[in-house]
């Protein structure tokens, strides 16, 4: 009765099934996880965000594919600040970003078509790519004093999709960035940008760039700076012209109201694929028409909140960051991988070859974390890190949680 791509293994993992016995026993939890904003003590000014919904202009329906231009025009200039013009005929708003991409899915891809992905990076990508028929192939991060795209990789991953057991047709549509990206926090490079373009032109793809924690960038670290030959952080993927390009952020980072469901696609590139992409998302945005008035009107409004949150998560998040370094430092075991953005950490296990009997996988530490310490740490496995001894954190907790929760990590990794 039921279709093939929603043919799930729901049985829960044994962190989530761990979680929940412990939950169950009423036992504390040091949640390192932690990633919702509003669960973070931030501070959140009520009166203006729900002000914001009251808009009079909200009583009448005047469905719009691209979504109300009063938003459109909001989106322009949060882009305009950033020095990238964007005209408001080629945004169009989404509920949320996981709706966005399924628009692209389907405006680019036939079943079983293929799109590219980094690794490590967000675990939601095979849930997306799934529901609207996709074949994910992904291309390595490589880490050398920071994550930056292995083109080897990622040229050998597309000539692998060529030679695949590909169904006669299929191929790659796009590939997909995230900057910066989560977990990693490494940002693309101009020079990479232009490797990209130049891939996606040999295979007629285009190019999805999801930049909803690109507010969130830390002053270049040491090692970043040594490696000033990569070339400059790109600004933003709208600014893009050698292909077509998707670039897609939202309220849920950039103002830390994921609760407001509001997002977009900014459409870029060669003129007559831009032409032909804007006829046919407006088709599909025209079939769902899914973001409410009151949501479209608001989001000048919301889109400000930004001013008074972003400032509170850069620094918690710089805190945490500190406050990571200043216990690691007391630690040879255990290290953090360089980062350059985002709200996570990468911590790095002792390493595997050294660690003897004492060997764990990355989701038996994380086990081990929860039982033995309530600290709850996701395993890199979730992430798809190609390889064992990573723990990913979210630096956006409380410091208090953090630093307690990072302590006893440190307790027990040494
Ligand atoms: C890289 C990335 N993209 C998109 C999202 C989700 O955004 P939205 O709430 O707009 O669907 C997340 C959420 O954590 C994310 O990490």
């Amino acid at each position: 009765m039921f279709s093939s791509r929603t043919d799930w293994s729901l049985t829960p993992n044994r962190l989530s099934e761990q979680l929940r016995a412990r939950r169950e026993r009423g036992l504390p939890i040091l949640d390192l996880t932690e990633s919702n904003p509003t669960r973070c003590g931030f501070s959140f000014d009520a009166e203006e965000i729900l002000g914001a919904l009251r808009d009079p202009r909200s009583l009448t329906y005047e469905p719009d594919p691209r979504g109300l231009r009063v938003a459109r025009e909001a989106v322009a200039r949060y882009y305009a600040e950033r020095g990238v013009e964007v005209d408001t005929e080629r945004i169009f708003l989404t509920a949320s970003t996981s709706e966005a991409y399924s628009y692209l899915f389907r405006l680019l891809a036939n079943p079983g078509d293929r799109v590219l992905i980094p690794r490590p990076s967000y675990p939601l990508f095979d849930f997306l790519a799934r529901l609207d028929h996709l074949d994910l192939a992904p291309y390595p991060l490589g880490y050398d004093c920071g994550w930056r795209i292995d083109r080897d990789g990622l040229e050998a991953a597309l000539r692998a999709c060529s030679s695949g057991p590909a169904r006669a047709g299929t191929n790659v549509r796009a590939i997909l960035v995230v900057h910066p990206n989560n977990p990693t926090g490494s940002f693309v490079r101009q020079n990479d940008l232009e490797f990209l373009i130049g891939c996606c032109r040999t295979r007629r793809a285009a190019l999805i760039a999801d930049e909803v924690f690109a507010d969130y960038a830390f002053a270049p670290g040491a090692a970043e700076r040594l490696g000033e030959s990569r070339g400059e952080r790109v600004v933003s993927f709208a600014a893009t012209t050698g292909v077509l390009t998707f670039t897609l952020s939202g309220l849920s980072k950039i103002s830390a109201l994921p609760q407001m469901k509001l997002a977009w696609i900014v459409v870029n590139g060669p003129a007559d694929d831009v032409r032909i992409a804007l006829e046919r998302l407006e088709v599909i945005a025209d079939t769902y028409l899914s973001v409410s008035a009151p949501l479209a009107n608001a989001l000048p409004r919301l889109l400000e909140v930004r001013r008074t949150l972003q400032p509170q998560i850069l620094e918690r998040v710089g805190r945490n960051l500190k406050g990571l370094d200043r216990q690691l430092s007391k630690s040879s075991a255990l290290s953090r991988l360089e980062t350059q953005g985002g709200w996570y950490a990468i911590l790095e296990l002792p390493d595997v070859h050294d660690a003897g009997d004492a060997w764990r996988s990355d989701e038996d530490w994380a086990l081990e974390l929860l039982r033995e310490d309530g600290v709850l740490v996701h395993p890199g496995h979730f992430y798809d890190f190609p390889s064992e001894g990573h723990l990913v954190v979210s630096l956006l907790p409380a410091p208090e949680i953090f630093e307690g929760g990072m302590q006893k990590i440190v307790a027990r990794l040494s």
